[in-house]
């Protein structure tokens, strides 16, 4: 583990990521002795950097670190955390405070190897995600919403929770993207008031227009789930996974492109 470029695991009890979540975080794939979506992360780590007023890590130095602490590992997981600090007494944010970064290597964790070919099982989660446009789409690191979300369940059966919204909005999983497919057009929930903008999610929807596969952004509600002809979640490590049932209702999987679990598929097989 390195932080701020040298090898420990403890920081400051006064950061402020520690006492009051003041950061964001990229959880990234390691294929084959490569940084999948690089550019990507880096790109969506600068911009919440810019959103929130904390000073980016240089790119340079970033990527340097970062190989440093995958070391040669051919599959993984890289995880980048950036806190504004430590300073201040209350949450005003102090003018003078110096970032921290924090860069790890995780082995890639233990998926259920069918969830790809057979689909996998998705319950409703009733712990709610909070409306806030200020934080939408930013991958920060207050996670609590989530927590709760994956305190829920304990079946091993079950491998996503699907939360909603106050207003009753799908909204995303619990560590993943949502999809829906009906009549052809790929759609997926809006994230203005809430969400994380997966990378995997911005991807597939790039990647669907290039393939001419329609994409609407709108809200969803339950009855659109209920309706849909396929449902799939994605995030930067599992990419694409279909899901084969949805609160006991049965999907096919046989409506998501193929040519879109082709195109993701090149994407993670570290040639980008
Ligand atoms: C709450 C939440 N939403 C969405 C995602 C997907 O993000 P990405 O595609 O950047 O991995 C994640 C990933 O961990 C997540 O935790």
């Amino acid at each position: 583990m390195l932080i701020n470029g040298v090898q420990t695991d403890r920081i400051s009890v006064l950061d402020r990521g520690v006492q009051y979540g003041d950061g964001l975080f990229e959880t990234i794939a390691i294929i084959d002795g490569h940084i999948c979506l690089w550019e990507r992360h880096l790109q969506r780590l600068c911009d919440g950097c810019e959103r929130l007023g904390i000073v980016a890590p240089a790119p340079e130095k970033l990527f340097a670190e970062a190989t440093a602490v995958i070391n040669n590992h051919p599959k993984g997981v890289l995880k980048i955390i950036v806190t504004r600090g430590v300073g201040g007494r209350g949450y005003r944010p102090p003018i003078d405070v110096q970032p921290n970064r924090v860069l790890y290597y995780s082995p890639w964790p233990d998926y259920p190897e069918d969830a790809w070919l057979k689909g996998i099982s998705m319950r409703i989660c009733a712990t709610r995600l909070g409306i806030n446009p200020a934080l939408a789409q930013l991958k920060h690191l207050n996670r609590l919403e989530q927590v709760l979300a994956r305190s829920e369940w304990t079946d091993p059966v079950i491998f996503e929770g699907l939360m909603f919204d106050s207003n009753e909005h799908a909204i995303e999983g619990t560590m993943s993207n949502l999809f829906l497919i009906k009549d052809a057009v790929l759609i997926t929930p809006d994230l203005s008031r809430c969400g994380v903008a997966g990378i995997m999610r911005g991807l597939i929807i790039e990647l669907a227009a290039t393939l001419n596969i329609s994409v609407v952004i709108k809200d969803v509600g339950l009855d659109d789930l209920k309706a849909a002809d396929a449902l799939f979640i994605s995030n930067s490590l599992i990419g694409i996974v279909p899901v084969s049932a949805f609160s006991g209702q049965p999907y096919s999987l046989d409506s998501i492109p193929s040519a879109l679990l082709n195109a993701v598929d090149d994407h993670m097989s570290g040639r980008y």
